[in-house]
């Protein structure tokens, strides 16, 4: 077992922010003395009204509520730049790393980011935005996204980020479900060399959006665009004739800061609301904590700004810490694998956190690449999004970090707000795969499917016993689904939708969605809104999909497509399926293989045994393998699906 063990190196063993005497300590006054620890930790917050009140939540279907910090008044963006303007004025807040190695990178001070981020408010309320409104953000990695993120948290708009790779369909979706009344945008965006078309997406989205009353331009590419005439205003012309000084709106704890949707097991995508107090402490406490942050350490989460995690530990958690956050415009490997490392000296960067996804698509062009860099600066790296498979993990320890930097494998979900489950660098001694043990004030469970906590090393169903500052509100505009879909299955307790195993020494492994959501390159994607979107094609009658395991996506899409009777199952049509599901809903959702399947398993009921579906999509198709078919209504489609198996 010695190789599957990696002690806290010396490196960390001394000065870390917590060694492990510390960590145990600390979690076990958040538990054991709860409110005054979380009043305590609410302190590295600026309070306009400090709070007296701590938790006030409750999973239980009578007085179900999750509340925090309720009588505390603050502002996130003073919060995240204002406070720091005293000390840190002229440091960087932000890095910007364009998408072209030949580009030059921007940087921006505290005060710098304060001055666009007060124009950009005040533009904001010159269109009309008032306190409550809510605001949807389609931009490109570039500063702006940072600077809208925090705008709206100025004057009290909601913002809900919708990431650039959304299709206009998908667009229009998340800005009619929220009746967003401003959009802010971007000419075009830069990825890989690639221009992506926001504003052509935007205006196609909003024929469908009659909510929309301006959509303000960012000016990133020069690309041409129309503007439609008292609808369409450029950020660069409305900032000019603004103050570079705007006063932050005094916000109640629970007032809400931001929607964010996300796939669930069923339905359309949920907006998930987080509010003000609990989550930027939860973002700034667990990103202080998981990274060791120090003041002046230079820190970049290769992550967008449309997942939580560009939210919470690009924008949030590390200017609330007063940290200088890198925004990267490109991806890992462009123009070649070994960009990512070549920014990481370029800016001395000390933390790096990334998804195991990206690090097994740079592992597979080899060594080399990696090597070709000096890498000295690094510290710490962190790794999100999906379970990381052990092999990935000693590539990124070995080859990358050189045996010398911690990996931060962080468990956590949208829902969370931040890391719930994390190593901290000085106290946690880590085993590749293993997110190891809880947060602040975080109880995991294990519970059996019928909801029975089992002790010791062991294996099930992860569910959290209460709440964290961190934890979600609502589903927006439907409170009674969040009750559903989180704290129905487990009476009293928050359900994950992951499985997790324990072993013997109380390390947490997650092993991945128990529900039919999947994770594709760490992007979660629901299996029904593709099957919604491929039964809109006129040729469908009906689809199921699984996932199943993919090199480096982790997991992949496999569709099983039945047509309506006439059609005619062929490439093209395989070719146009593929398409559709591309417009319906974006790239991140292509399917990457389709089955064309005259009849589907289904129980005499009615209902897909997706099971079956689900090993045929493996590959495993041995009678042992697929299980009882027998209660199937007609169990010999069985035997067609897996003669026609893909790939
Ligand atoms: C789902 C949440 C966390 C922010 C980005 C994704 C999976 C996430 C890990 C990890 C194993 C992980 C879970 C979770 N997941 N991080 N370190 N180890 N699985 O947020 O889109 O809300 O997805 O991602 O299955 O439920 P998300």
């Amino acid at each position: 077992m010695s190789d599957d063990f990696f002690p806290v190196p010396d490196s960390w063993a001394t000065g870390a922010l917590m060694d492990r005497a510390g960590r145990e300590a600390d979690y076990a006054r958040s538990i054991d003395d709860a409110d005054a620890y979380w009043l305590e930790r609410a302190k590295r917050l600026d309070w306009i009204t400090p709070p007296t009140r701590a938790n006030e939540s409750s999973f239980a279907e009578a007085d179900f509520g999750v509340q925090w910090f309720s009588d505390g008044v603050l502002n996130v963006s003073a919060n995240c730049i204002d406070r720091h303007l005293a000390d840190r004025a002229d440091e960087t807040a932000i890095i910007w790393e364009p998408d072209s190695p030949d580009a030059d990178p921007r940087r921006y001070t505290y005060a710098q980011v304060h001055a666009e981020v007060c124009r950009l408010a005040n533009v904001l309320k010159a269109a009309g935005a008032k306190k409550g409104d809510r605001i949807t953000i389609y931009l490109p990695m570039i500063p702006e996204a940072a600077f809208a993120l925090l705008a709206c948290a100025r004057i009290g708009a909601i913002h809900s980020v919708v990431f650039g790779g959304f299709s206009p369909e998908a667009l229009a979706g998340r800005i009619i479900d929220c009746d967003s009344t401003i959009v802010i945008t971007a000419d075009e965006g830069r990825r890989g060399g690639k221009a992506v078309p926001l504003k052509v997406n935007v205006d196609a989205a909003l024929k469908e959006c009659p909510s929309v009353r301006k959509v303000v331009v960012v000016k990133a590419t020069g690309g041409a665009v129309t503007m439609k005439d008292g609808r369409d205003l450029w950020l660069h012309e409305e900032a000019a004739t603004v103050s570079a000084d705007c006063p932050p709106e005094p916000m109640k704890a629970e007032d809400p800061l931001f929607i964010l949707y996300t796939s669930g097991s069923t339905g359309k995508p949920k907006g998930v609301l987080h509010t003000t107090g609990g989550y930027l402490l939860w973002a700034s406490l667990t990103h202080e904590l998981c990274f060791d942050y120090r003041p002046g350490d230079i820190y970049w989460c290769a992550a967008d700004i449309g997942w939580v995690t560009g939210h919470s530990y690009i924008v949030y958690g590390p200017l609330a810490n007063g940290a200088t956050t890198l925004i990267y415009e490109g991806v890992p490997n462009y123009p070649t694998p070994a960009r990512i490392w070549q920014v990481v000296d370029r800016h001395q960067v000390q933390t790096i956190f990334t998804a195991p996804t990206a690090l097994r698509a740079l592992m597979k062009e080899g060594d080399d690449f990696v090597h070709s860099t000096s890498r000295k600066s690094l510290r710490l790296l962190g790794t999100v999004g999906e379970p990381i498979n052990p092999e990935a993990w000693r590539w990124y320890h070995h080859v990358v970090g050189e045996d010398r930097c911690p990996i931060i494998d962080t468990w956590w979900q949208t829902e969370t707000g931040g890391a719930m489950i994390a190593p901290t660098p000085g106290a946690t001694d880590l085993k590749p795969g293993s997110a190891t043990f809880p947060m602040p004030g975080v109880v995991p469970q294990i519970v059996d499917g019928e909801g029975k906590v089992l002790e010791g090393a062991t294996e099930g169903n992860l569910v959290i016993a209460g709440s964290w500052p961190g934890q979600m509100r609502t589903v927006w505009g439907d409170h009674e689904r969040f009750f559903q879909t989180y704290f129905s299955t487990f009476p009293g307790k928050y359900t994950t939708g992951d499985g997790a195993r324990r072993d013997a020494d109380g390390y947490y492994w997650i092993t991945g969605r128990v529900d039919d959501v999947i994770n594709v390159s760490g992007h979660r994607m629901g299996t029904a809104e593709v099957e919604s979107a491929l039964v809109l094609h006129e040729s469908v009658a009906e689809a199921a999909v699984v996932g199943f395991p993919h090199d480096i996506k982790g997991q992949g899409i496999y569709a099983y497509v039945t047509l309506n009777s006439g059609e005619e199952a062929n490439d093209a049509l395989r070719k146009d399926l593929v398409k559709w599901v591309r417009t319906e809903i974006g790239p991140i959702a292509t399917p990457d293989a389709i089955q064309f399947a005259p009849g589907l398993p289904k129980t005499r009921s009615g209902k897909i045994m997706r099971r079956i579906l689900r090993k045929i999509a493996e590959g495993e198709v041995s009678a042992q393998a697929l299980g009882d078919t027998s209660t199937l209504a007609d169990p010999s489609v069985v035997d067609n699906l897996v003669a026609n198996r893909q790939g």
